[in-house]
């Protein structure tokens, strides 16, 4: 793996192997001394053009205990500002010879397009536009994996009902993607306009995906219940007529939940309106998955960086 572009280049075994190495980097997280030496003497750059809590932080501390040398340049701070192209900015970028590129950008394809001109980076994608977040999938796989341990062995065979602006969500595409790799039925809920019928199509996730309007049904005996926000930075038009009518048709309540998936488990990416697509009960009760989500992320993208730097080694944590 020279690139982490997005979970619809990526192979099952690889896939494996960086779920098998995060296991070990969250152990690595738990310890008084928070740090190895297998990334020491590299440099990776995190390149956001929008905004960012947690991808950012975590892929920061993720090289950080890795004891590589990591930079940050924010949208605001980049000489993008000043009118310098993405592809510039990544040329330049590189001439200071770092290992890793990991870039979020608004536009869909950008850190694909980086990828393409950068022959000596390896770049990974931390969310371009509306396609695709890979370690937010990953981050989630692997809390899903630490859930189900001791119940199941295979993280497959499962339900996963996606709530909300599937439309507008790199977050839905990766996950989309990456359990239909594993075996698991998705279902997509939301209104018309942000969960079209067009995304059963063979062009796009394909018939076996289920689509609901209809939030009680749409959740229906779910294994997990995976929550989106709206988008409205990517949004073009009206696609609701309201976010309180929305929030009154398709918010995740306990009630909801209790009465149409008892047994569920709750997902967000973050970060969460409460009150909109979420409840604040919901969003930190027993079912709710979301801390785990955020702690996993540090490890993951340790699994990741490790990945791309070592081409593979399997993770040793003395
Ligand atoms: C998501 C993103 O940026 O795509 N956040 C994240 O990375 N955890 C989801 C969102 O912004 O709604």
């Amino acid at each position: 793996m020279r690139h982490l572009l997005g979970i619809e280049s990526l192979k099952k075994d690889t896939l494996t192997v960086i779920l098998e190495n995060a296991d070990k980097f969250v152990e690595l997280s738990e310890r008084t001394i928070k740090k190895a030496p297998a990334l020491r003497g590299k440099t990776i750059i995190n390149l956001f053009l929008e905004p960012s809590t947690r991808t950012r932080a975590s892929f920061e501390i993720a090289g950080k205990r890795l004891s590589a040398d990591t930079i940050n340049i924010t949208g605001s701070s980049s000489s993008t500002t000043k009118g310098e192209t993405l592809l510039d900015t990544g040329r330049t970028l590189q001439s200071m010879n770092p290992d890793v590129l990991v870039v979020r950008h608004r536009a869909s394809g950008a850190a694909h397009f980086l990828a393409q001109y950068l022959s000596k980076t390896s770049v990974v994608n931390a969310g371009d536009g509306m396609h695709e977040h890979p370690t937010q999938a990953l981050l989630d796989l692997l809390t899903l994996k630490q859930r189900l341990e001791g119940v199941q062995k295979e993280l497959s065979g499962l339900t996963i009902a996606i709530v909300g602006d599937v439309l507008h969500s790199r977050v839905a595409r990766s996950n989309i993607l990456a359990h239909q790799l594993l075996g698991n039925k998705i279902r997509l809920v939301g209104p018309p306009t942000l969960v079209p019928d067009e995304f059963r199509s063979a062009n796009c996730f394909g018939s076996e995906v289920e689509i609901s309007h209809d939030l009680s049904q749409g959740i229906e005996g779910a294994d997990v219940v995976y929550v989106l926000r709206l988008q409205h930075e990517r949004q073009t038009e009206n696609f609701i007529p309201s976010v309180d009518e929305y929030s009154r048709e398709f918010c995740v309540t306990e009630s909801i939940l209790s009465a149409s998936a008892p047994d569920c488990v709750v997902m967000h990416p973050g970060p969460a309106n409460r009150g909109v697509e979420i409840s604040s009960v919901v969003h930190d009760g027993d079912r709710s998955l979301i801390a785990q989500q955020v702690k996993n992320g540090v490890a993951v993208r340790m699994a990741v960086l490790f990945q791309l730097i070592t081409r593979g080694e399997e993770a040793r944590v003395e």
